[in-house]
């Protein structure tokens, strides 16, 4: 008989969780938005048939998540504008340098971090959202330290990552699961209790789960019977009809707004 049984549904590649820029350009037109407005234009003319019209990809890579496996700069950007990807299907543009670095700011705001970009949705009205108990987010997640465990602590999700990316892991949770580390687990022990919640850290030896309550379980491989991962994300499925649109609007601008970078000269 089979001393350890595993049942491992699913194994995910090691990729390295970039929302941020290698290196930001100081180039003017990054961050303003009459630039980003020009850049846009462009992307939907030169772009957007390749990448898709959100950036969410086609023919050519998906330039949202791309930054998350691959770190981009800004100078990195304009040069592959620039000459295209000889080779890789991407053309040559002969767009001018004030134009390319439009389209440069417009990528900028579509990938980079959500605190940096202006949002739609309202600030004070998303925060009731988060904390309320319809959408139930802080059962699961805290920010600032006042919040569930079970999920990533979202205190600088706007400055981690792209609006897109957060939107996604709320509207379609089970899509894609970036973050290793955070799978959905049940151990069956040998002393007969099972332990359900969310493996924080896993090694051959060892593995730490977070219940629902929020208590860390340290168990070792050996008093585990049965140890079963599941691709799902614990997340609920449904908040795309649990919410409204303006909710979710409204949560989007005040995750955007969780951000550890100094808002001004004076904060810390
Ligand atoms: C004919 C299709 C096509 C068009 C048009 C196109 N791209 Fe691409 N693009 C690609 C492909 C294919 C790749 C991926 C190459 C690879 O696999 O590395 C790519 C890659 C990229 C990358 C990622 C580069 C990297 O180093 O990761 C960026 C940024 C990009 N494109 C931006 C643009 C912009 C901006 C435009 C409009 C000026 C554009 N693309 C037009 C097909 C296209
Ligand atoms: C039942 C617990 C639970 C609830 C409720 C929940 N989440 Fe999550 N959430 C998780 C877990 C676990 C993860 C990490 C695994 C994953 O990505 O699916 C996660 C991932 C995320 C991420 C991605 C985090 C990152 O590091 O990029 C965001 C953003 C997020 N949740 C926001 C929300 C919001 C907003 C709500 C409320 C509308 C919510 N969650 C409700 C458990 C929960």
């Amino acid at each position: 008989m089979k001393t350890c049984l595993w049942v491992l549904l699913f194994a995910l590649p090691l990729a390295a969780q970039h929302g941020r820029y290698e290196s930001e350009s100081t180039n003017p037109a990054i961050g303003d938005p009459v630039a980003i407005a020009a850049g846009s234009e462009l992307y939907l003319r030169s772009c957007a048939g390749c990448h898709g019209p959100d950036g969410s990809g086609g023919r050519g890579p998906n330039l949202v998540q791309r930054p998350m496996w691959h770190p981009l700069s800004d100078e990195a950007i304009f040069t592959t504008v620039r000459n295209g990807l000889p080779g890789a299907d991407m053309p040559p543009t002969n767009l001018s340098d004030d134009e390319t670095w439009q389209l440069v700011a417009f990528i900028h705001a579509l990938i980079g971090p959500a605190a940096e970009n202006p949002t739609a949705g309202d600030v004070t009205a998303g925060e009731a959202v988060f904390w309320g108990s319809t959408a139930g987010c802080s059962n699961c997640h805290a920010i600032h330290g006042k919040g569930g465990k079970i999920g990533p602590d979202l205190t600088n999700i706007g400055g981690l990552r792209p609006l897109a990316v957060i939107k996604k892991a709320i509207v379609k949770p089970s899509d894609e699961l970036y973050y290793l580390g955070n799978e959905s687990v049940t151990a069956k022990l040998r002393n007969g209790e099972t332990v359900r919640g969310i493996a924080k850290n896993r090694d051959i030896y060892s593995i730490q789960i977070i219940d629902r309550a929020g208590k860390l379980h340290l168990l070792a491989m050996n008093d585990i019977a049965e140890l079963e991962i599941l691709q799902r994300s614990p997340m609920p499925g449904d908040y795309a009809e649990r919410l409204t649109a303006q909710e979710l609007e409204n949560l989007l601008a005040f995750l955007a707004h969780q951000t550890l970078r100094p808002a001004g000269p004076e904060a810390k």
